[in-house]
């Protein structure tokens, strides 16, 4: 069994007895510190959130930014190294405990917390907020209460990079990861922000995989 299956079958067991969220610390424990057994920690930052933050002349200074399920923490270091002032996040113990042992010397403020509940001093507190593949590992309704969750954590004048499977609507939704439909995108602006980027990208894998690289933005009022 590969480390995919092992991760949709504790996933399929945890969710079926409606706990949406505990299966990710339980399988950031089973690996015990062997990330290859973990499917998404590649231990990079992300190639999308690299070539944006090229994008930039120079550093941001004292932006604020908060990176939604960071698991070990590579892209929080990448947008820390950009000049933000980071909180990154995760509601796995053990994911946050292993990104602080990995950035001893990190700037980053890493943390516990669950997207669905966040701490109220985040509310309209970040100019970036950054979400790479937290939504597509959660169920439609959990993903589109974090949709909701995320969009009144932007302070005004700031944007959310969105980064996520994609599939059409009429597409099945297949096996977890599950895809998002420009559909479930659009409750970012149903929650107040306006789209100004939604696009699809192929990545490098093999086969190559269909995402959404997107942009939310808060107007200022
Ligand atoms: C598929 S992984 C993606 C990790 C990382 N963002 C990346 O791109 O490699 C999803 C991450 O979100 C975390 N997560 C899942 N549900 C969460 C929630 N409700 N609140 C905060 N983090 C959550 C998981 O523990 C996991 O680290």
């Amino acid at each position: 069994m590969t480390s995919r299956d092992e991760m949709r079958r504790i996933a399929a067991e945890s969710i079926a007895q409606g706990d949406v969220t505990g299966w990710f610390e339980r399988f950031y424990q089973r690996a015990a510190g062997d990330w290859d057994q973990v499917p998404w920690a590649d231990r990079r930052p992300n190639p999308y959130l690299v070539a944006w933050l090229r994008t930039f002349g120079a550093a941001p200074i004292r932006k604020r930014c908060l990176v939604v399920g960071c698991g070990l923490g590579d892209d929080a270091e990448a947008l820390a190294s950009a000049g933000f002032d980071v909180i990154a996040f995760d509601i796995s113990a053990t994911a946050i405990d292993a990104a602080r042992r990995r950035f001893p010397r990190s700037g980053v403020d890493y943390v516990v917390a669950d997207v669905l509940q966040p701490p109220p001093a985040w509310a309209a507190a970040f100019d970036l907020i950054f979400e790479a593949f937290t939504l597509q590992a959660l169920p439609p309704a959990p993903r589109h209460a974090a949709i909701g969750s995320i969009a009144g954590l932007v302070a005004p004048g700031g944007r959310v990079f969105v980064l996520c499977r994609a599939r059409d609507a009429d597409d099945p939704i297949g096996e977890l990861p599950w895809p998002l439909t420009r559909e479930e995108l659009a409750l970012f602006e149903a929650a107040g922000l306006r789209a100004t980027t939604v696009e699809i990208v192929l990545d490098d894998e093999t086969p190559p995989v269909r995402r959404f690289r997107a942009f939310f933005d808060r107007m200022e009022p």
